[in-house]
């Protein structure tokens, strides 16, 4: 028996015609995101595994659950990437860019692995197209990115998204807010999930993530962060909902929000997506992370950046996904019309058209091909073309049809006009 191999659970084939989707929303983040004066970064997708513990946090789900981490063969610990900031924040500080001038913006586009459950919208390979922005400070900084991101999903085509907005505070105030959720979910430590339970200890916030019905139902008395925020927190937050007033940005207070990764200080932000997605309806995600750069030994660096989900945005699209037909379909009768058919359709492909061939075959059966593959239009050459050096063609949208010789087959279908 031949074994029969499938995909790994959770890890998919993107195919044709979905690909296109993809190439589509790859364009468009390219052009939107160039215009914003973000280049590209192509990091591993391996790292080592205390990158992603240092920034992550080892009380997160994704660090403690789901990273696909083991030993290589000179016995070190390393870890397929769960995200891209960590890598570009180590690429940010091994290559010295803090000493390029700020800000320095990249966006980033490739596959990430959490070892999740596979549902609806969450898979364990998964890709992202993120930006990230190191060395401004000011919360217009937050503004740009957002409008940005908002921009790029317009662009897309993407409709009826709303936008959450929270600010988690900084080092400053966070302890004291920390402190506040201890005190909260002490007296319910033995209620909460045995994952709430190690994260009391931990980090506190993350019980404000967690997905257990239960500790949802305990947690909605918890106190809010807005409570506790720093006047240079909340005036960064002020500023920044002037900003996006002033840009007409429509956006909603999650106060509640904390972002399921460690290193945020200050905005963090999620755009989620209609009813089609299920569950999982964040689209894109992220916020400011202003003390990662200097954690992982650079200059004190003000960041922030966010992931969009491409599987997600793709969902939402899937409608629109079409592979195009070819331009022109030849028909061949005979090696020596191949022959010509393979010379015709050579010239037209160098200018860029979509040309098929017929290859063998009755001419019924060349042309029934073609319809199915949705052929724009049609010329067959036979011997009686090949003497005569005359072709003729039909489109086969509106049924016209055209006559002529080599050159005019050229310019009739060259895209490179
Ligand atoms: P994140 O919220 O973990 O943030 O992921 C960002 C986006 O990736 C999500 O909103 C979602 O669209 C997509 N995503 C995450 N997990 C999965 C999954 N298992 N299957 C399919 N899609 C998924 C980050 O990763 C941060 N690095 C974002 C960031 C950049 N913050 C600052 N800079």
């Amino acid at each position: 028996m031949r074994p029969r191999f499938t995909a790994l659970k959770g890890v998919a084939d993107v195919l044709p015609p979905e690909t296109s989707l993809w190439r589509k929303i790859e364009n468009a983040a390219a052009g939107v995101m160039g215009a914003y004066g973000y280049d590209e970064i192509i990091p591993p997708v391996i790292e080592q595994t205390g990158l992603f513990l240092r920034s992550i946090g080892d009380s997160s789900d994704i660090v403690a659950k789901e990273m696909y981490t083991f030993t290589d063969k000179g016995g070190r610990s390393v870890s397929l990437r769960p995200e891209g900031t960590a890598s570009i924040v180590r690429a940010y500080v091994e290559h010295n860019l803090p000493v390029r001038p700020a800000p320095q913006k990249f966006f980033y586009f490739g596959p990430m692995f959490r070892y999740e459950r596979p549902q609806k919208g969450r898979q364990r390979q998964f890709y992202q197209l993120g930006a990230e922005c190191f060395g401004i400070a000011d919360p217009g900084v937050d503004a740009e990115m957002i409008t940005m991101l908002l921009t790029l999903l317009d662009r897309i085509g993407l409709k009826g998204l709303s936008l959450e907005l929270n600010s988690i505070g900084c080092k400053e105030c966070r302890p004291a807010f920390k402190e506040r959720l201890k005190g909260f979910f002490g007296p319910h430590l033995n209620e909460l999930c045995p994952d709430c339970q190690r994260r009391h200890e931990q980090n506190p916030l993350r019980i404000l993530d967690c997905k257990v019905e239960r500790c949802i139902e305990i947690r909605k008395n918890a106190p809010l962060i807005s409570e506790t925020l720093c006047q240079d927190c909340k005036d960064h937050f002020s500023g920044l909902l002037g900003y996006l007033d002033a840009m007409g940005a429509a956006y909603v207070l999650n106060p509640h929000m904390v972002r399921g990764l460690d290193y945020y200080t200050r905005t963090v932000f999620e755009v989620k997506g209609g009813a089609g997605l299920g569950a999982q309806n964040a689209v894109a995600a992220g916020g400011r992370y202003d003390l990662l750069v200097s954690e992982f030994g650079g200059p004190d660096t003000p960041a922030i950046g966010f992931a969009m989900g491409m599987e997600r945005l793709a969902g939402l699209l899937q409608g629109e996904a079409a592979v195009p037909g070819p331009v022109l379909f030849i028909a061949s009768m005979g090696k020596e019309a191949a022959v010509e058919a393979l010379r015709m359709a050579a010239r037209l492909r160098d200018g860029g058209t979509r040309v098929e061939l017929g290859w063998g075959g009755s001419l019924k059966s060349q042309l029934r091909r073609a319809d199915k593959i949705n052929a724009g239009n049609v010329v067959i050459i036979g011997e009686e073309e090949l003497m005569s050096g005359r072709f003729k063609w039909k489109d086969m949208r509106d049924g016209s049809s055209g006559e002529g010789g080599r050159e005019d087959i050229f310019k009739q279908f060259s895209q490179a006009k």
